[in-house]
């Protein structure tokens, strides 16, 4: 389990009431934040806010919630105290804002928006605000990044070399299509990349530390859409290590999602998130606490994420802290996305992320 996770149900059971959650986006994932938000200790699913009523009106019937079509309203709500931002990337910012400045904490989807700068503003308002900002990365919460991260921190793989990640998928274009905002610059900051991509850029870099600068190409080969579907780029880490960050959501059938750690002692290869290869002499491998695979969500695998994550903040909110994952937590891999989709504009440069990161105003 997590740390943060631990020894929470002493701090769970002194509570006076359920923290309150308002879902806003009712699309592909709002469906598991309302779920969990249902079944995680200390918390109550009060709204389900989409403007489709086929959608949202659904969704919280089912779960024994109000449905609203209007977030402005939801977010005033006295009886909610987090809202989730479940919706086209673009509309994060804007929705995140109206939650922060009515006092509510946020749990934003990955990415937190379209760039850095975006995504500052949007740390910025909760911070002025007084409110907690958490952001998916639910991918961080299972057993087998947990144990490699563990294995690579603590100098157990020995000198980084190493740091890969691939993912191959296939989505057809009506995912694009359909949406009306996937695939698009300005609703969602990208394609393949931004949306697939980011959670293995986020872990490769939770798990090896910082990268320094990429090059590479990122170009839609198969697709009828305005960004990426096809991305392949070279990263350097700032501790030196080298990778390669591959992404495409072209070919077919679907191959998986690779991880893969070499360091001066060894290799661990992670396949859909599981450890797949664990070449590390002297050092076990572990396994998961027998009741992660009963939590919900864990039979469909990252979805275990989820609902940790809605866990986490619940729990955050009742114990007065900062979720396990919070907003900026989210600027770097979005800073590594943006640096590549800056290296295809200049013909496969390399970018460095403190460059972008000064887009905004920050360090990297
Ligand atoms: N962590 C993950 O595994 C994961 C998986 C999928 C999507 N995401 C992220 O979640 C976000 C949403 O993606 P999705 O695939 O669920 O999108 P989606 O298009 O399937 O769903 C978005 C929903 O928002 C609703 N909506 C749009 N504008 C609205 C408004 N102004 N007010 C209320 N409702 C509105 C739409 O009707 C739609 O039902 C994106 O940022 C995406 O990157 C994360």
């Amino acid at each position: 389990m997590n740390g943060n996770q631990d020894g929470n149900a002493h701090a769970r059971a002194g509570r006076r009431g359920p923290v309150g959650f308002a879902v806003v986006g009712a699309g592909l994932v709002g469906p598991r934040h309302a779920e969990f938000a249902t079944k995680v200790e200390g918390a109550a699913l009060r709204a389900v806010c989409d403007l489709r009523e086929d959608r949202g009106r659904a969704l919280a019937d089912k779960l024994g919630a109000e449905w609203a079509p209007d977030y402005r309203e939801v977010v005033k709500r006295e009886d909610v105290q987090v809202v989730n931002v479940c919706l086209p990337t673009a509309l994060h910012l804007e929705v995140a804002t109206a939650a922060a400045e009515a006092g509510k904490h946020v749990m934003v989807e990955k990415p937190l928006d379209l760039n850095v700068a975006r995504a500052r503003q949007l740390i910025d308002v909760c911070r002025r605000n007084g409110v907690k900002l958490g952001t998916i990365f639910n991918r961080r919460f299972v057993y087998g990044t947990r144990r490699t991260r563990e294995v690579v921190q603590n100098g157990e793989l020995g000198k980084l070399l190493v740091a890969d990640m691939r993912f191959k998928a296939w989505r057809p274009q009506s995912y694009y299509t359909e949406s009306g905002w996937r695939g698009t610059w300005s609703k969602e900051g990208g394609a393949a990349l931004i949306n697939q991509g980011i959670h293995g850029v986020d872990l490769i870099t939770w798990i090896a530390g910082p990268i320094k600068s990429v090059a590479g190409h990122a170009r839609h080969l198969r697709h009828d859409i305005e960004a990426d579907d096809t991305t392949m780029a070279v990263a350097e880490f700032e501790n030196g290590a080298l990778g390669v960050i591959e992404c495409t959501t072209s070919v077919t059938p679907r191959q998986g999602d690779w991880l893969e750690f070499h360091g001066a002692n060894g290799s661990v290869l992670l396949e859909n998130y599981k450890i797949s290869s664990w070449q590390l002499e002297g050092v076990e491998q572990g396994e998961p606490h027998p009741e992660e695979s009963l939590l919900p969500g864990a039979d469909k695998g990252v979805d275990v994420g989820h609902f940790l994550q809605v866990q986490d903040m619940a729990d955050a909110v009742a114990e007065g802290r900062d979720p396990v994952v919070t907003g900026e937590d989210a600027l770097h891999s979005l800073a590594v996305v943006q640096a590549i989709y800056e290296s295809e504009r200049r013909g496969g440069n390399q970018v460095e992320i403190a460059e972008i990161m000064a887009t905004a105003g920050m360090s990297a």
